[in-house]
Protein backbone atom coordinates (compact mmCIF):
# COMPACT_ATOMS: atom_id res chain seq x y z
CA UNK A 1 0.00 0.00 0.00
CA UNK A 2 1.49 3.43 -0.74
CA UNK A 3 1.66 6.38 1.34
CA UNK A 4 0.22 9.27 -1.02
CA UNK A 5 0.33 13.10 -0.07
CA UNK A 6 -3.00 14.28 -1.33
CA UNK A 7 -2.82 18.05 -2.41
CA UNK A 8 -6.57 19.84 -2.96
CA UNK A 9 -9.42 18.37 -0.95
CA UNK A 10 -12.19 20.10 -3.13
CA UNK A 11 -14.86 18.65 -4.85
CA UNK A 12 -13.05 16.28 -6.66
CA UNK A 13 -10.13 15.66 -4.03
CA UNK A 14 -12.51 14.90 -1.16
CA UNK A 15 -13.65 11.78 -2.84
CA UNK A 16 -10.28 10.33 -4.29
CA UNK A 17 -8.85 10.55 -0.83
CA UNK A 18 -12.30 8.62 0.73
CA UNK A 19 -11.18 6.35 -2.05
CA UNK A 20 -7.75 5.57 -1.60
CA UNK A 21 -8.10 5.43 2.41
CA UNK A 22 -11.03 2.46 1.46
CA UNK A 23 -8.55 1.22 -0.40
CA UNK A 24 -5.87 0.59 2.26
CA UNK A 25 -3.42 3.56 1.06
CA UNK A 26 -2.15 6.30 3.82
CA UNK A 27 -3.06 9.63 2.63
CA UNK A 28 -1.88 12.72 4.52
CA UNK A 29 -3.64 15.72 2.90
CA UNK A 30 -3.36 19.62 2.61
CA UNK A 31 -6.02 21.82 1.83
CA UNK A 32 -5.31 25.48 1.37
CA UNK A 33 -8.67 26.39 3.46
CA UNK A 34 -8.16 24.17 6.35
CA UNK A 35 -11.33 22.89 7.39
CA UNK A 36 -11.77 20.98 3.78
CA UNK A 37 -8.89 19.25 4.99
CA UNK A 38 -10.30 18.37 8.30
CA UNK A 39 -12.67 16.76 7.31
CA UNK A 40 -11.26 13.96 6.06
CA UNK A 41 -9.83 13.29 9.30
CA UNK A 42 -12.70 11.27 10.26
CA UNK A 43 -12.01 8.53 6.96
CA UNK A 44 -8.41 8.16 8.34
CA UNK A 45 -6.40 10.57 6.92
CA UNK A 46 -3.77 12.98 8.51
CA UNK A 47 -3.82 16.39 8.12
CA UNK A 48 -0.78 18.41 6.66
CA UNK A 49 -0.22 22.38 7.54
CA UNK A 50 1.56 22.78 4.43
CA UNK A 51 2.12 20.80 0.98
CA UNK A 52 5.50 20.63 1.89
CA UNK A 53 4.73 18.69 5.32
CA UNK A 54 2.63 16.70 2.82
CA UNK A 55 5.07 15.62 0.37
CA UNK A 56 7.70 14.89 2.86
CA UNK A 57 8.26 10.89 2.59
CA UNK A 58 5.41 9.98 0.33
CA UNK A 59 5.41 7.54 -2.51
CA UNK A 60 3.09 9.39 -4.37
CA UNK A 61 2.58 12.92 -4.24
CA UNK A 62 -1.12 14.11 -6.33
CA UNK A 63 -3.10 17.17 -7.28
CA UNK A 64 -6.17 18.24 -7.48
CA UNK A 65 -6.29 21.79 -7.98
CA UNK A 66 -8.34 24.80 -10.05
CA UNK A 67 -5.77 25.75 -12.63
CA UNK A 68 -2.26 26.55 -13.59
CA UNK A 69 -2.16 29.26 -10.73
CA UNK A 70 -3.20 27.12 -7.77
CA UNK A 71 -0.96 24.48 -8.86
CA UNK A 72 2.37 26.33 -8.99
CA UNK A 73 1.50 27.51 -5.68
CA UNK A 74 0.74 24.55 -4.35
CA UNK A 75 3.87 22.65 -5.69
CA UNK A 76 6.24 25.70 -6.20
CA UNK A 77 5.77 27.61 -3.40
CA UNK A 78 7.85 28.98 0.04
CA UNK A 79 6.42 25.58 1.44
CA UNK A 80 5.73 23.96 -1.67
CA UNK A 81 5.71 19.64 -2.14
CA UNK A 82 8.79 20.34 -4.14
CA UNK A 83 10.74 22.31 -1.18
CA UNK A 84 9.76 18.67 1.29
CA UNK A 85 12.34 16.08 1.88
CA UNK A 86 11.53 14.12 -0.78
CA UNK A 87 11.37 10.43 -0.81
CA UNK A 88 14.25 9.27 -3.98
CA UNK A 89 12.16 8.40 -7.19
CA UNK A 90 8.76 8.96 -5.72
CA UNK A 91 5.73 10.03 -7.91
CA UNK A 92 4.56 13.22 -8.89
CA UNK A 93 0.88 13.53 -10.53
CA UNK A 94 -0.99 16.08 -11.70
CA UNK A 95 -4.42 15.12 -12.31
CA UNK A 96 -6.34 18.69 -12.21
CA UNK A 97 -6.89 20.18 -15.58
CA UNK A 98 -4.07 22.69 -16.19
CA UNK A 99 -2.13 24.17 -19.45
CA UNK A 100 -0.01 21.89 -21.09
CA UNK A 101 2.66 24.66 -21.01
CA UNK A 102 2.56 24.17 -16.82
CA UNK A 103 2.49 20.50 -17.25
CA UNK A 104 5.45 20.64 -18.77
CA UNK A 105 7.57 22.87 -16.70
CA UNK A 106 6.14 20.71 -13.42
CA UNK A 107 7.75 17.86 -15.10
CA UNK A 108 11.21 19.29 -15.88
CA UNK A 109 11.08 21.03 -11.64
CA UNK A 110 10.02 17.54 -10.55
CA UNK A 111 12.41 15.71 -12.05
CA UNK A 112 15.19 18.31 -11.16
CA UNK A 113 14.33 17.41 -7.59
CA UNK A 114 14.02 13.19 -8.31
CA UNK A 115 10.49 12.35 -8.79
CA UNK A 116 8.78 10.66 -11.42
CA UNK A 117 6.19 13.14 -12.92
CA UNK A 118 2.98 11.90 -14.57
CA UNK A 119 -0.03 13.77 -15.69
CA UNK A 120 -3.78 11.79 -15.03
CA UNK A 121 -6.20 14.15 -15.49
CA UNK A 122 -9.54 12.75 -14.92
CA UNK A 123 -12.85 12.17 -16.96
CA UNK A 124 -16.37 12.27 -14.52
CA UNK A 125 -18.22 14.96 -11.82
CA UNK A 126 -17.82 14.41 -8.46
CA UNK A 127 -20.24 12.19 -8.10
CA UNK A 128 -18.34 9.88 -10.83
CA UNK A 129 -15.41 10.31 -8.19
CA UNK A 130 -17.50 8.90 -5.47
CA UNK A 131 -18.09 5.98 -7.22
CA UNK A 132 -14.38 5.24 -8.08
CA UNK A 133 -15.11 5.11 -11.73
CA UNK A 134 -13.19 8.54 -13.00
CA UNK A 135 -11.64 7.96 -16.40
CA UNK A 136 -8.30 8.62 -16.25
CA UNK A 137 -5.84 9.73 -19.31
CA UNK A 138 -1.89 9.32 -18.19
CA UNK A 139 0.74 10.86 -19.74
CA UNK A 140 4.53 9.55 -18.42
CA UNK A 141 6.56 6.39 -19.12
CA UNK A 142 4.86 3.16 -19.81
CA UNK A 143 6.70 1.42 -16.62
CA UNK A 144 5.91 4.51 -14.21
CA UNK A 145 2.35 4.51 -15.59
CA UNK A 146 2.28 0.39 -15.02
CA UNK A 147 3.88 1.17 -11.34
CA UNK A 148 0.68 3.20 -10.47
CA UNK A 149 -1.89 0.90 -12.33
CA UNK A 150 -2.96 -0.48 -8.18
CA UNK A 151 -2.57 2.36 -6.72
CA UNK A 152 -4.71 4.42 -9.76
CA UNK A 153 -7.11 1.47 -9.52
CA UNK A 154 -8.66 3.12 -6.24
CA UNK A 155 -10.54 6.15 -7.70
CA UNK A 156 -10.57 4.71 -11.43
CA UNK A 157 -12.28 2.62 -13.92
CA UNK A 158 -10.10 2.97 -16.51
CA UNK A 159 -6.43 4.54 -17.31
CA UNK A 160 -5.33 4.81 -20.70
CA UNK A 161 -1.92 5.39 -21.12
CA UNK A 162 -2.14 8.53 -23.63
CA UNK A 163 1.39 8.74 -24.61
CA UNK A 164 4.63 10.34 -23.02
CA UNK A 165 4.58 13.41 -20.40
CA UNK A 166 2.42 15.74 -21.70
CA UNK A 167 0.03 13.46 -23.77
CA UNK A 168 -2.51 12.57 -21.29
CA UNK A 169 -3.16 16.20 -20.00
CA UNK A 170 -3.39 17.33 -24.16
CA UNK A 171 -6.07 14.54 -24.81
CA UNK A 172 -7.97 15.21 -21.50
CA UNK A 173 -8.10 18.98 -23.09
CA UNK A 174 -8.60 18.24 -26.48
CA UNK A 175 -11.34 15.95 -25.09
CA UNK A 176 -12.78 18.90 -23.16
CA UNK A 177 -13.07 21.41 -25.77
CA UNK A 178 -15.44 18.76 -27.38
CA UNK A 179 -17.00 18.38 -23.99
CA UNK A 180 -17.91 21.74 -23.22
CA UNK A 181 -19.20 22.30 -27.00
CA UNK A 182 -21.72 19.71 -26.36
CA UNK A 183 -23.18 21.26 -23.75
CA UNK A 184 -23.06 24.74 -25.01
CA UNK A 185 -24.95 23.54 -28.59
CA UNK A 186 -27.23 21.95 -25.92
CA UNK A 187 -28.35 25.18 -24.34
CA UNK A 188 -28.82 27.09 -27.59
CA UNK A 189 -30.80 24.53 -28.97
CA UNK A 190 -32.62 24.61 -25.63
CA UNK A 191 -33.26 28.09 -25.77
CA UNK A 192 -34.04 28.14 -29.13
CA UNK A 193 -37.00 25.78 -28.72
CA UNK A 194 -38.43 27.59 -25.99
CA UNK A 195 -37.86 30.81 -27.64
CA UNK A 196 -39.98 29.02 -30.96
CA UNK A 197 -42.99 28.43 -28.22
CA UNK A 198 -41.88 24.57 -27.91
CA UNK A 199 -41.97 22.42 -24.69
CA UNK A 200 -38.65 22.45 -23.39
CA UNK A 201 -39.40 19.08 -21.67
CA UNK A 202 -40.34 18.08 -25.39
CA UNK A 203 -37.23 19.24 -26.78
CA UNK A 204 -35.25 17.68 -23.67
CA UNK A 205 -36.63 14.33 -24.65
CA UNK A 206 -36.31 14.71 -28.60
CA UNK A 207 -32.42 15.69 -28.37
CA UNK A 208 -32.03 13.07 -25.89
CA UNK A 209 -33.21 9.88 -28.00
CA UNK A 210 -32.06 11.14 -31.53
CA UNK A 211 -28.89 11.57 -33.44
CA UNK A 212 -27.92 14.73 -31.10
CA UNK A 213 -28.40 12.75 -27.45
CA UNK A 214 -24.48 12.14 -26.34
CA UNK A 215 -23.82 11.58 -22.96
CA UNK A 216 -23.58 15.74 -22.41
CA UNK A 217 -26.59 16.50 -24.29
CA UNK A 218 -28.06 13.84 -22.46
CA UNK A 219 -27.70 14.98 -19.27
CA UNK A 220 -28.07 18.68 -19.54
CA UNK A 221 -30.73 18.61 -21.77
CA UNK A 222 -32.66 16.79 -18.21
CA UNK A 223 -31.09 19.58 -15.71
CA UNK A 224 -31.94 22.72 -18.28
CA UNK A 225 -35.88 21.36 -18.89
CA UNK A 226 -36.14 20.28 -15.18
CA UNK A 227 -34.69 23.83 -13.39
CA UNK A 228 -32.06 21.67 -11.73
CA UNK A 229 -30.81 25.18 -9.93
CA UNK A 230 -31.00 23.95 -6.07
CA UNK A 231 -28.05 20.92 -7.02
CA UNK A 232 -24.99 21.37 -5.50
CA UNK A 233 -22.27 22.79 -8.06
CA UNK A 234 -20.02 20.13 -9.79
CA UNK A 235 -18.74 22.10 -12.51
CA UNK A 236 -19.46 25.41 -12.96
CA UNK A 237 -19.23 27.60 -15.71
CA UNK A 238 -15.96 29.43 -15.06
CA UNK A 239 -14.21 25.71 -15.09
CA UNK A 240 -15.55 25.29 -18.36
CA UNK A 241 -14.24 28.82 -19.42
CA UNK A 242 -10.68 27.92 -18.20
CA UNK A 243 -10.89 24.60 -19.68
CA UNK A 244 -11.85 25.80 -22.83
CA UNK A 245 -9.12 28.37 -22.89
CA UNK A 246 -6.38 25.84 -21.97
CA UNK A 247 -7.70 23.70 -25.25
CA UNK A 248 -7.86 26.75 -27.26
CA UNK A 249 -4.20 27.62 -26.22
CA UNK A 250 -3.35 24.02 -27.41
CA UNK A 251 -4.78 22.99 -30.10
CA UNK A 252 -3.98 26.38 -31.81
CA UNK A 253 0.07 25.93 -30.53
CA UNK A 254 0.06 22.32 -32.58
CA UNK A 255 -1.35 24.45 -36.06
CA UNK A 256 -4.68 23.07 -35.60
CA UNK A 257 -7.51 24.79 -35.02
CA UNK A 258 -10.62 25.56 -32.73
CA UNK A 259 -13.55 27.83 -34.31
CA UNK A 260 -15.95 26.12 -32.59
CA UNK A 261 -14.01 25.67 -29.61
CA UNK A 262 -13.75 30.18 -29.64
CA UNK A 263 -17.21 30.46 -30.48
CA UNK A 264 -17.88 27.62 -27.25
CA UNK A 265 -15.66 30.21 -24.99
CA UNK A 266 -18.20 33.50 -26.32
CA UNK A 267 -21.12 31.41 -24.95
CA UNK A 268 -20.31 30.26 -21.41
CA UNK A 269 -18.71 33.56 -20.97
CA UNK A 270 -22.43 34.67 -21.20
CA UNK A 271 -22.77 33.32 -17.50
CA UNK A 272 -19.73 35.29 -16.45
CA UNK A 273 -21.01 38.66 -17.50
CA UNK A 274 -24.67 37.96 -16.19
CA UNK A 275 -22.87 36.71 -12.68
CA UNK A 276 -23.32 33.22 -13.02
CA UNK A 277 -20.19 32.28 -13.44
CA UNK A 278 -19.95 29.81 -10.65
CA UNK A 279 -23.34 28.01 -10.92
CA UNK A 280 -23.41 24.82 -12.72
CA UNK A 281 -22.68 25.04 -16.23
CA UNK A 282 -26.26 23.75 -16.95
CA UNK A 283 -27.65 27.17 -15.87
CA UNK A 284 -25.71 28.48 -19.84
CA UNK A 285 -29.43 28.49 -20.74
CA UNK A 286 -30.50 31.04 -17.58
CA UNK A 287 -27.45 33.54 -19.25
CA UNK A 288 -29.23 32.58 -22.84
CA UNK A 289 -32.55 33.89 -21.61
CA UNK A 290 -30.97 36.88 -19.77
CA UNK A 291 -28.77 37.81 -22.36
CA UNK A 292 -32.13 38.10 -24.99
CA UNK A 293 -34.47 39.52 -22.43
CA UNK A 294 -36.16 36.78 -21.22
CA UNK A 295 -36.56 35.71 -17.44
CA UNK A 296 -34.56 33.21 -16.00
CA UNK A 297 -36.25 30.37 -14.68
N1 LIG B 1 -15.72 19.18 -10.82
C1 LIG B 1 -15.63 18.37 -11.89
O1 LIG B 1 -16.64 17.89 -12.40
C2 LIG B 1 -14.27 18.02 -12.45
C3 LIG B 1 -14.18 16.91 -13.30
C4 LIG B 1 -12.94 16.57 -13.82
C5 LIG B 1 -11.83 17.34 -13.54
N2 LIG B 1 -11.96 18.45 -12.73
C6 LIG B 1 -10.75 19.24 -12.45
O2 LIG B 1 -10.31 18.91 -11.15
C7 LIG B 1 -9.66 20.04 -10.56
C8 LIG B 1 -10.30 20.34 -9.19
O3 LIG B 1 -11.66 20.65 -9.43
P1 LIG B 1 -12.76 20.66 -8.27
O4 LIG B 1 -14.06 20.46 -8.97
O5 LIG B 1 -12.37 19.77 -7.17
O6 LIG B 1 -12.66 22.18 -7.81
P2 LIG B 1 -12.87 22.83 -6.37
O7 LIG B 1 -13.85 22.06 -5.56
O8 LIG B 1 -13.14 24.28 -6.62
O9 LIG B 1 -11.44 22.67 -5.66
C9 LIG B 1 -10.36 23.44 -6.08
C10 LIG B 1 -9.17 23.15 -5.18
O10 LIG B 1 -8.08 24.04 -5.56
C11 LIG B 1 -7.66 24.78 -4.41
N3 LIG B 1 -7.15 26.09 -4.82
C12 LIG B 1 -7.74 26.99 -5.63
N4 LIG B 1 -6.94 28.08 -5.78
C13 LIG B 1 -5.83 27.84 -5.04
C14 LIG B 1 -4.63 28.58 -4.80
N5 LIG B 1 -4.41 29.77 -5.38
N6 LIG B 1 -3.70 28.03 -4.00
C15 LIG B 1 -3.90 26.81 -3.42
N7 LIG B 1 -5.01 26.06 -3.61
C16 LIG B 1 -5.96 26.57 -4.41
C17 LIG B 1 -8.90 24.87 -3.55
O11 LIG B 1 -8.55 25.22 -2.24
P3 LIG B 1 -9.63 25.96 -1.29
O12 LIG B 1 -10.51 24.87 -0.74
O13 LIG B 1 -8.79 26.62 -0.25
O14 LIG B 1 -10.39 26.94 -2.14
C18 LIG B 1 -9.43 23.44 -3.71
O15 LIG B 1 -8.67 22.53 -2.94
C19 LIG B 1 -9.80 21.19 -11.57
O16 LIG B 1 -8.63 21.28 -12.32
C20 LIG B 1 -10.96 20.73 -12.44
O17 LIG B 1 -10.92 21.29 -13.73
C21 LIG B 1 -13.15 18.78 -12.17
Amino acid sequence: MAKIAFLGAGMMGQPMVRNFLQGGHAVTVYNRTPDKARALEAFGATVAATPRAAAAGADVIMSSLTNDDASRATWTGTDGALQADLKPGAFAIEVSTVSLTWVSELNELAMARGLHFLDCPVAGRPDVAESGQLKIFAGGRVEDVDALRPVLAAISKSVTHVGGVGKGITFKLIYNVMGAIHVAACAEGMFACEAAGIDIAVAAEGFSTGATGSPHVIRHARYMAENKHEDPVQFSGRMRIKDVDYGIRLIESVGAQSVIGHATKAVFAQMVEHAMGDHNDSELIDALRIAHGRNPA
